[in-house]
């Protein structure tokens, strides 16, 4: 029997969740030489992911939310590329193979030949809810799959092109513009000749702005948002990360029939900001349309893994990354993450759990 480590939930926060809210396990152990039958495989997990979505699956069960709550007590699962390292014969999956979908965060998976996945979880997974096979003709680092060129990267390819409706010559104006769904939305917005604004939370963080292509980045923290808008605004295409009180103030700088996207990090802990000025909607005819990436699946999915990795490969898209070393140290990289105080750089958080050196 070898040790399987795992992430468990182990406490519900009030406001900011702590390390305390996680605990790592190593007491689970798994057979990685039992005989496996009826299509099962084995895969080591190499990589997982730590995204702002996860702190809304930390709370009681009986809150219903469109994904579902984590399990006291049971592993943490979301975003991971594995390797199968041991496969039945009849399995679809073959040893070598990298696979990526929802995973519980744990060094090992068994995996049965029938995924059976509950509808709750159906539901927010949509078609991704078996694991898919990685090819990686393009050579990225594994980790990129669960970042540009996995579901923070797919939330901003396909919701832009689904709902932004962009036109050459408007402004764009995306906060949170280090993170993996902000620095794809930079380049999409480029790409379609949009003037971009994008704001984050350090000098360094908004250096980084710039090579990806904005046009104005500023620090959120110590410049005047308004008077950056008043300059280079008025803003067509919202994508809101951060929403909240910023959201307020870029709501009187929106531009006639404006359209809005996005996420609402800050109020993820719990800090709940009433916005006031809710009559911009009806004055300046501005849409705001609500998604979560599933929706778009089977409608881009072919469309993205057949441009993205290239593109991301040969630096036509770039893409930064902010790695944490085993699984240990998810808590801290999660935490990190949240409070925009990546230790090692910054851009999309992730761990790694394990080499691959099985395929
Ligand atoms: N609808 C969907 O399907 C979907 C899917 C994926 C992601 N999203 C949403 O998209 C957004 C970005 O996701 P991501 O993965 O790219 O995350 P991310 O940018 O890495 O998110 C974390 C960053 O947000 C910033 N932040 C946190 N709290 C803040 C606050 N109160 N005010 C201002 N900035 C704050 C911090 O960076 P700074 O240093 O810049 O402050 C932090 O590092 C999130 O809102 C997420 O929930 C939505």
């Amino acid at each position: 029997m070898t040790t399987n480590a795992q992430l468990l939930f182990n406490a519900i926060p009030k406001g900011e969740p702590t390390s305390d809210s996680f605990k790592y396990d190593t007491s689970s152990t798994i057979d990685l030489e039992q005989e496996l039958s009826n299509g099962a495989s084995i895969v080591k997990l190499i990589c997982v992911s730590l995204d702002p979505y996860m702190r809304g699956r930390m709370r009681p069960a009986e809150i219903k939310s469109y994904s579902p709550a984590f399990e006291l007590h049971k592993p943490i699962t979301g975003h991971g590329i594995g390797v199968v390292i041991r496969a039945a014969a009849d399995s679809k999956y073959k040893v070598g193979d990298h696979v990526y979908g929802t995973v519980p965060y744990q060094q090992y998976l068994f995996v049965p030949g029938q995924q059976t996945v509950d509808e709750e979880t159906k539901k927010f997974l949509g078609p991704q809810a078996s694991l898919r096979v990685i090819k990686n003709e393009e050579g990225l680092p594994w980790s990129a799959y669960i970042g540009a060129a996995g579901m923070p990267g797919k939330t901003a390819f396909m919701a832009w092109k689904e709902i932004a409706d962009a036109k050459k010559g408007e402004v764009a104006f995306i906060s949170a513009g280090s993170g993996p769904v902000g620095q794809m939305a930079i380049q999409m917005a480029k790409a379609d000749g949009l003037k971009v604004i994008s704001s984050a939370g350090s000098d360094e963080k908004v250096a980084f702005l710039k090579e990806l292509g904005a046009d104005v980045a500023f620090n959120y923290k110590t410049d005047d948002a308004k008077k950056i808008f008043a300059e280079h605004g008025p803003i067509d295409v919202n994508w809101v990360n951060v929403g909240g009180k910023s959201f307020e103030e870029e709501l009187e700088f929106m531009n006639l029939h404006g359209r809005i996207i996005g996420g609402w990090i800050s109020a993820y802990n719990g800090q709940s900001f009433g916005v006031r000025n809710l009559f911009q909607f009806v004055a300046k005819r501005l849409m705001m349309r609500g998604f979560i990436v599933g929706d778009f699946e089977t409608k881009y999915v072919d469309e993205f893994y057949a441009t993205i990795p290239k593109k991301l490969a040969f630096g036509d898209l770039k893409f930064k990354e902010c790695k944490y070393t085993g699984l240990e140290n998810a808590p801290k990289a999660f935490l990190d993450m949240l409070a925009g105080k990546q230790s090692g750089g910054f851009g999309k958080v992730f761990v790694q759990i394990s080499d691959d050196d099985t395929a």
